[in-house]
């Protein structure tokens, strides 16, 4: 193979076979090829794109780059979903437990926040004791026991992802749908699924911003989960406002619980059950009656204390984790809410503290926004549209100056 030829290729807009394609990875993986020739061949991709048998064999390529996790064949269907990112989203942390309740089983991994987008496993971690870093061997055994399990990425899966992403960040290589679609697909279907449904968001407050490049981006992934042999679908959801009335670690967790004791903000329950749908073999009423009737509820505190975290806690997490100013945003004047927008809520919440610049960064756990008002709402001045939690007073008082710039009242 000649790597200056698939470089040049790809630049004049020609296409990479599967077996090149398989060993440019598994070169790139095991150090042989050089991340110089990587990142040209990437911004190749970036300007001429990949069609989607050409994207089909990259991710089936990355997949193979390490181990994936491998279930009985008389197993129960394994199901997930994958989000591109939210403010305030903190479904996963409901449907997984939802879904185990339909005896299904559950393997989730998950990232960490980054940028505005929060992270399932910094809310996760927010729990005391609770542990995201799981092996493979005690995933296979949490999900037979629980049904459900929500981690980090194991070494081993997906190896050439983590080598390529990390290029990707620092070539500006980044938003080409064929690599988001191959760098998420391929650690979802590592995860050994039966079904996958993709929440893929659009707007203010999501990775893409117009409904038109969403809609490329699901269409991609969703024909290569398909492909690959993983029954996949999409629901479309609008990131104009955040989801729910929280945003923030300790905070969406607590909303969680709420929501998983049937007591949840109806956007966010309306999210989880379109998502469970989309993979359930149950009605959306069955779905529905187990938020309600306290199972969903148990069997999330049973994942839980199965991952070493303290389920006694749940329930009063926003006092294990208190920030020490609480200030409260109020309507200047009574009208309609009309805009509450995610990309500065994100932005706000970023800044407290809750939320990582760059991947190393640690997050704060209590800080954030909550009691968020919904847009659609008829408020009377003086009426508090949400609350600040930060660490110091000028924290607060920089998000609220940040946070009215996106309120709107007509
Ligand atoms: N998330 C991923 O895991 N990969 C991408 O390329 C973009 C978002």
């Amino acid at each position: 193979m000649h790597l200056p030829s698939l470089i040049e290729r790809k630049r004049e807009g020609g296409r990479l076979s599967r077996d090149e394609l398989r060993a440019i990875i598994s070169g790139f993986t095991a150090g042989e090829i050089p991340e110089y020739q990587v990142s040209a061949l990437a911004m190749a991709i970036y300007f001429r794109g990949m069609d989607a048998e050409e994207t089909t064999a990259l991710t089936d390529a990355m997949l193979h780059s390490g181990s994936t996790l491998q279930w009985p064949t008389d197993a129960p269907m394994r199901v997930d979903k994958h989000s591109t990112g939210g403010i305030g989203d903190k479904t996963s942390l409901i449907l997984a437990p939802l879904l185990a309740c339909d005896r299904l089983w559950v393997p989730m991994i998950s990232g960490r926040g980054l940028g505005i987008t929060g992270g399932t496993l910094d809310k996760l971690e927010s729990i005391p004791g609770f542990s995201t870093q799981l092996t493979e061997a005690e995933i296979h055994r949490i999900v037979i026991k629980v049904g459900c399990v929500m981690v980090g990425q194991t070494p081993n899966l997906c190896p050439a992802d983590k080598k390529l992403y990390a290029l990707r960040d620092v070539t500006g290589t980044v938003p080409s749908i064929p690599l988001i679609t191959a760098s998420i697909m391929c650690k979802k279907l590592a995860e050994g699924l039966s079904r996958l449904v993709l929440d893929v968001k659009y707007g203010s407050g999501a990775f893409m911003k117009s409904r038109e490049q969403a809609e490329a981006l699901a269409k991609s992934m969703v024909s290569v989960g398909n492909l690959l042999g993983v029954r996949s679908s999409v629901c479309l959801n609008a990131m104009d406002e955040p989801t729910g009335c929280a945003a923030g670690n300790a905070l969406e967790v607590a909303e969680a619980v709420e929501c998983l004791q049937g007591r949840g903000p109806s956007d966010l329950e309306a999210t989880v059950l379109d998502l469970c749908v989309a993979v359930s073999v149950s009605s959306r009423e069955e779905l529905a009656g187990w938020l309600r009737d306290g199972s969903a509820w148990r069997k999330f505190c049973e994942m839980v204390e199965a991952q070493s975290g303290d389920s006694s806690k749940l329930e009063r997490i926003t006092q294990v984790h208190r920030a020490p100013v609480i200030r409260e945003f109020r309507a200047d004047c009574s009208g309609l809410l009309t805009r509450v927008d995610a990309g500065t809520v994100g932005r706000a919440v970023l800044e407290l503290g809750a939320g990582r610049a760059k991947a190393s960064d640690p997050v704060d756990f209590a800080v954030g926004c909550d009691q968020i008002a919904k847009t659609g709402t008829e408020v009377a001045a003086g009426d508090v549209l949400l609350r600040v939690h930060a660490r110091t007073l000028g924290a607060a008082e920089s998000a609220l100056d940040l946070i009215a710039t996106g309120m709107v009242i007509e």
